[in-house]
């Protein structure tokens, strides 16, 4: 079938060769030696609607980020990975694709994209595009046509129409369940319905068609030409679908996000691998470019199939980000991943919060065995404990930077901020809201714009009111009255980030210590070893000169729900 790519630059597509440069001046200047920058690199997720406005319209934009650089500059990180940008209704955040060749208007245009990725450069950090494959917004113009295009042509082909079932079609074809909550199936006026795992405005591509596979193939040059240095992968897991589409078997595996079933109709199929490789085929013409994938799957066996040489170069383990504050879960997690990569040459990703999530200093802050989200509804609010979360994430902020591997951290959590658990109904966004019928509270709470200042105007994330009300008392967390300020949790990141910088030589193993029961240990080959006391006790540290601590440490003891690195 012959394809014609829409709208895309001209061939033919070479790495964009003024990013380049400058990012290999930059990694010079860095000393960076022959381990690939990804391998230990720290990503800075912006979540650009709620990062910085910079034209004073409550929404976050370019102009706000680049304005920002500065700053992420500071902080030593390696990269910056942005939530979609693209045109989108943002019925999800932005999920919702309309153009992949294009900018969201309302965060600013491509010229205004080139030259971030430009200055970022400069800056020698690296800029990661979030590519959504699964589906796209109802409203990209491939959609609309499919709507209008008779069933079975080559529009409804792009995506997935099918009959329904029983008398006239009136039943979904399939029963399964949407992420969001509700049917994965929409019916149009002639009768014919659309698959969507997830919201009903995020109709799932068909990427069986080949059609499908080529334009993906071109939107990745696009960005790759731009100077992007690669991409998240949203949903990687959930590409392929059963051909048959025969309804989900097992009741308690219709609606979650991760299968435990191996031949799920719908997510993890064999199939998506191939589709991943000629992706990688593409990133493999561009030096230094990265693919991470989001893919919720039943255990490392599978996930590291992701991770074979010739697909993705990380993946998503977020193991260690769902562990309680536990010794053993903790140990766990961090075992698991540095088996399950290092069995395929890779190398574990270290997450604490994200956009999806309920923020770690408030997750850290709830007893161990509550659930965080169904908390957010209605839990009972007596049982958080702010300041146990503040010590708790800072702690684990130091693990995770001592661990082998890159690390993600999401804006916001360098400033210690808690989930805003307490939004009022009326402004809540998120689909998962509406979808669940008001059962799931969603993710607005990790999404509030950041407190730059700690007064003025929405505490300088614009000269206007924010798009999503910001809490009384989030100017506490403003980073201004972080800054220079050496107990603060911007300090404490600066400095971690920085001494990690200097410490971490190229070995990417751990050597578990001896340690009390609550306590983990560990040396890394440079000779830094790293201690976190998660006992609830007070602990004697060995004689040592300390490198830095999330906490005060008096008299040769690490308090409970600290970290030090020592060497
Ligand atoms: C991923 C994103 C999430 C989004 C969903 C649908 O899980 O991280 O924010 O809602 O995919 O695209």
């Amino acid at each position: 079938m012959a394809v014609s790519p829409e709208r895309s630059i001209p061939e033919p597509y070479r790495q964009n060769a003024f990013v380049a440069t400058r990012l290999r001046h930059t990694a010079r200047m860095h000393n960076e030696t022959a381990v690939p920058w990804w391998r230990r690199g720290v990503f800075y997720q912006v979540y650009i609607r709620s990062f910085a406005d910079g034209n004073g319209d409550g929404t976050g934009d370019i102009a706000g980020l680049r304005s920002r650089l500065p700053y992420l500059e500071k902080l030593s990180i390696d990269a910056i990975w942005i939530n979609p940008w693209f045109p989108s209704p943002l019925n999800d955040g932005g999920y919702d694709v309309a153009d992949y060749r294009d900018i969201n208007p309302a965060y600013g245009t491509l010229e205004e994209a080139k030259l971030l990725i430009a200055e970022a450069a400069d800056r020698g950090m690296r800029v990661m595009v979030d590519l959504v494959p699964n589906h796209t917004s109802s409203q990209h113009r491939w959609f609309q046509n499919a709507l209008t295009a008779a069933p079975g042509s080559a529009a409804r082909e792009r995506y997935i129409f099918k009959d329904g079932r029983g008398p006239n079609g009136d039943e979904p074809p399939t029963n399964w369940r949407s992420v969001f909550g509700g049917s994965t199936w929409t019916r149009v006026p002639d009768g014919q319905w659309y698959l969507h795992l997830f919201d009903p405005t995020q109709p799932d591509l068909n990427w069986a068609n080949p059609v499908v596979r080529e334009d993906f193939l071109d939107i990745l040059r696009f960005w790759l030409h731009l100077g992007a240095s690669g991409f998240r992968v949203d949903v990687a897991h959930g590409l392929a679908k059963d051909p048959e589409f025969p309804d989900v078997v097992d009741e308690s595996d219709v609606e979650v996000h991760r299968t435990e079933r191996l031949d799920h109709p719908h997510w993890d199929r064999d199939e998506v691998h191939d589709i991943i490789r000629g992706w990688r085929r593409v990133l493999d013409e561009y030096e230094g470019s990265v693919m991470i994938a989001e893919a919720w799957v039943a255990n490392w066996d599978r996930l590291a199939r992701y991770l074979r040489p010739d697909e993705f170069h990380q993946v998503f383990d977020f193991e260690f980000l769902e562990s309680a504050w536990d010794a053993e879960q903790i140990k766990d997690a961090i075992d698991n991943s540095l088996v399950g990569s290092g069995a395929v040459g890779s190398i574990p990703t270290w997450v604490l919060s994200n956009h999806d999530v309920v923020r770690h200093a408030t997750r850290y802050a709830l007893p161990k065995d509550l659930e965080s989200k169904p908390w957010l509804l209605d839990g009972d609010r007596a049982v958080l404990d702010p300041l146990a979360g503040h010590r708790r994430a800072r702690a684990s902020t130091l693990l995770a930077l001592a661990l082998p591997g890159s690390v993600y951290v999401y804006q916001g959590e360098e400033l210690g901020l808690p989930e805003v658990y307490d939004l009022e109904e009326d402004v809540l966004d998120d689909p998962v809201w509406r979808q669940s019928g008001n059962t799931e509270k969603g993710r607005d709470g990790c999404r509030v714009p950041l407190p730059w200042t700690s007064d003025g105007p929405s505490h300088g994330f614009g000269a206007g009111e924010a798009w999503l009300p910001q809490p009384e008392g989030w100017g506490a967390f403003a980073a201004d009255i972080q800054d220079g300020d050496t107990h603060s949790t911007l300090e404490l990141y600066r400095s971690a980030l920085a001494t990690r910088f200097e410490m971490l030589t190229g070995d990417e193993d751990i050597e578990w210590l001896p340690s009390e029961p609550g306590v983990l240990a560990f040396r890394r080959g440079g000779g830094m070893t790293c201690i976190v006391n998660l006992s609830g006790a007070p602990v004697q540290l060995p004689v040592a000169t300390i490198l830095i601590a999330s906490d005060e440490i008096a008299d040769g003891f690490l308090p409970r729900d600290t970290t030090a690195w020592i060497i």
